[in-house]
């Protein structure tokens, strides 16, 4: 299947992207593999004809946003984030209403109806930096609670309306089960990705993104790292540092949207060029905006 993909991937002009979450033989013939920042650059840079987007559908989707006149596949387009849909019908409406200065912050990770009625996009790498970077005083933070407390507590001088919207994977990873792994690798360092719940961010030794994560991991001089985030980015971290020692809190986080994309329906894709992301103009040019004004605020 790895032959045949390559040699379609040619023949195309297809390039395929996937996120660290992506399973291990996804990852590996894939030309660009990253976090979610990461990947929306490279979406909008991109000049192949045809882009195959192995993550769930809000990053297919936006890879379309930002690079409209491509062909966007996606492996599954049953591939969905639960999290990216988790804001209330009229939510946002009633809070610009209540405050006359909010931003409307939107993690990248929701559908593309949330970016159109939102002002600023941002990804869990560069959040914080980009609240920080707003004049407005009223931010209110979609969809993620999580990552949204913790950019509350990095930006005291803002005041963060939060949202309840959550990541089942990374909420479900308790300060419990840190302390227990803890317990068996007393010397191991707790490296969180902030769409995990206070408790567990406030028993890390460091939090990112995955990309950040793993980057810390390779520069660190320890040896065992306790990993609270989805068990895809394993790969990368085992690759990158042989001879450093990785634990999982149990059971191992595992998101089963991520794990839809595989060879078979890269492979599948690549063949038919079925599953595309269509996204209407109107959709597309409201999106952009928010998209587009991260990009320009993280640079
Ligand atoms: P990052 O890619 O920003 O680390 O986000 C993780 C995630 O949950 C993607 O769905
Ligand atoms: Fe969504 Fe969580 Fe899966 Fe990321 S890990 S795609 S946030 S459900």
């Amino acid at each position: 299947m790895k032959t045949e993909i390559l040699k379609l991937k040619k023949e195309k002009n297809a390039v395929i992207l996937a996120h660290y979450y992506a399973p291990a033989d996804v990852q590996e013939i894939a030309d660009y593999v990253g976090d979610s920042f990461y990947l929306a650059k490279i979406a909008k840079s991109v000049e192949a004809d045809i882009i195959v987007f192995c993550g769930v559908r809000f990053m297919g989707e936006s890879a379309k946003i930002l690079n409209f006149n491509k062909k966007v596949l996606v492996p599954d387009l049953t591939a969905d984030c639960p999290m990216a849909h988790m804001v209330a019908e009229g939510k946002i409406a009633e809070m610009r209403r209540r405050y006359d200065d909010l931003a409307v912050v939107c993690y990248i990770n929701s559908t593309a109806e949330l970016k159109c009625q939102s002002d600023v996009c941002v990804t869990s790498s560069n959040a914080v930096k980009i609240v920080k970077a707003l004049e407005n005083k009223n931010i209110f933070f979609i969809p993620d609670k999580n990552l949204g407390s913790f950019v509350a507590r990095q930006v005291p001088e803002k005041n963060i309306i939060l949202n309840d919207g959550f990541c089942p994977i990374h909420a479900k990873i308790t300060a419990e089960q840190v302390l227990k792994e803890k317990e068996k690798h007393p010397d191991a360092k707790v490296l969180t990705h902030p769409e995990c719940e206070k408790e567990v961010l406030e028993i890390s030794d460091f939090i990112g993104s995955t990309a950040e994560i793993i980057d810390y991991a390779k520069d660190s001089r320890e040896k065992e790292f306790i990993i609270c985030t989805e068990e895809g980015v394993s790969c990368r971290l085992m690759g990158d540092n042989p001879h450093k020692k990785f634990f999982f809190p149990e059971p191992c986080p595992c998101c089963v949207d991520m794990k839809l994309n595989s060879l078979k329906t890269v492979l599948d894709v690549l063949q038919n060029e079925e599953n595309e992301i269509i996204i209407d103009e109107k959709t597309r040019s409201r999106a952009m905006l928010p998209l587009d004004k991260m990009l320009e605020l993280a640079r």
